[in-house]
């Protein structure tokens, strides 16, 4: 049993289209209008397949096919159709559009499974509204309650559950809409790769064995803001001249005192009152800290703090860090690895098992049942940008890889 290019082709071209920032990648952030309308299209073809849907009150849509086996717990599989601004056409999407594919081959095939099937899409996957990633899959498996979600706000001050409920969600609901242990044999969600091991090795499928585990901090220096040309330069309180110290301080510790897989970035900043001829008053940046090793990240994180206590010293600010987003690194489980390794094996198709630098809703699942993750090549390595890109042969071979191991998993 095979997917249909044509048709996955199809749903790309389709849901790519639509962007807030044509010419300039996808950008599709959770509870806009772009992901109302990518949500339309694929509802659409997910009732076109007659399989029970249900959205919950953070957004994620699940849609199953029970096929007379209502009592007993699905696989599941899917992945997110949010994005980062400006981001690539195949984050999250590849995904979706293969666990779609597959529910297409199970339902026209009339198969008869051992276990239900459930399709998930993951909202607000990349953290892209509120800075904490994996927003829809920690409410999904109670991570985050109603509380959080009133008190998580965007970067104008607009609270989670007013987006959430603005959006026409049940956000009210979402206590009783928490994953429960018993109805889910196994998750396992396909992806792009997002580095560039596969691409370079020539090898078309990754087979997942752990996860990053990452920190968000939200790092708010304050110094004293006056005017650019008659303020001599030793007698400024400048908090842009301490992040910048502070941010080139973390790409040499990571390098020098983290492990080989240990990453730490700065890639979002503000400064007040941005102006050319304007000292700043105020800078507040976000540190993003992974490693799928938890040392990793500790260790970034103590020169962090270490860092921000000197320079608020040297400098004379005022500094406050915000932890705003944390998920730890996962194992992946040892029998879907095997699932997906035998069903590789079965295909002719060569694999390698390798790590995840990017997290990914599937990771949140992992105290509730055994999850997987299938990889298919970036193409030289980039993501995040608009410059992502992945070979369709490769869609297609991931997604026949998922339709033979949903199948397995389905049937043991
Ligand atoms: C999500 O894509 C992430 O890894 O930040
Ligand atoms: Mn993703
Ligand atoms: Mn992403």
């Amino acid at each position: 049993m095979e997917s249909c290019i044509r048709r996955i082709e199809n749903d790309i071209e389709n849901i790519t289209k639509i962007t807030a920032t044509p010419q300039m990648g996808c950008t599709r952030f959770s509870y806009s209008k772009e992901d109302k309308q990518v949500r339309e299209y694929l509802l659409k073809e997910l009732e076109g397949l007659r399989l029970k849907i249900k959205i919950d009150g953070v957004g994620n849509i699940r849609a199953k096919y029970v096929g007379g086996n209502e009592d007993k717990p699905s696989i599941m599989f899917g992945s997110h159709i949010d994005t980062v601004a400006n981001g690539g056409k195949f984050d999250g999407l590849t995904g979706v559009i293969s666990a779609l594919e597959v529910m297409r081959v199970i339902k026209e095939n009339n198969l008869s499974l051992k276990n239900p099937v459930e399709l998930i899409i993951f909202a607000e996957e990349e953290g892209s509204n509120f800075g904490i990633t994996m927003l829809g899959s920690k409410v999904l498996t109670g991570k985050y309650g109603l509380e959080d979600l009133k008190k998580i706000e965007n970067d104008e001050g607009i609270s989670s559950y007013e987006i959430m409920r603005n959006f026409g969600l049940d956000v009210e609901n979402i206590g009783n809409d928490v994953l429960k242990k018993d109805e889910v044999k196994a998750m396992i969600e396909l992806h792009v790769e997002q580095g560039g091991i596969l691409d370079s090795e020539k090898i078309p499928i990754g087979i997942v064995k752990a996860i990053a585990g990452m920190k968000t901090y939200k790092v708010s220096l304050k110094g004293v803001s006056n005017h650019a040309g008659s303020t001599p330069m030793d007698l400024r309180n400048d908090p842009m001249v301490g992040a910048s110290e502070i941010v080139t301080y973390l790409e040499k510790v990571a390098k020098e005192k983290g492990l080989p897989s240990t990453v730490a970035t700065v890639g979002k900043i503000h400064c007040q009152p941005n102006m050319p001829n304007v000292i700043s008053g105020e800078v507040d940046f976000y540190v993003d800290i992974r490693d799928v090793e938890a040392d990793g990240v500790e260790t970034v994180v103590k020169e962090l703090e270490k860092k921000t206590e000197e320079i608020v010293l040297k400098r004379g600010l005022k500094a406050q860090i915000e932890l705003v987003g944390e998920s730890d690194s996962v194992r992946l489980s040892t029998k879907v690895i095997e699932a997906i390794e035998k069903s590789a094996l079965e295909k002719g198709f060569e694999y390698k098992i390798m790590n995840s630098g990017a997290v990914h809703d599937s990771a949140m699942l992992t105290e509730l049942t055994e999850v997987g993750m299938i990889f298919v090549p970036s193409i030289n390595g980039r993501s995040h940008c608009p410059e992502e890109l992945t070979d369709l042969q490769d869609i297609k071979l991931g997604c026949d890889l998922l339709l033979n191991t949903v199948i397995r998993l389905a049937n043991e």
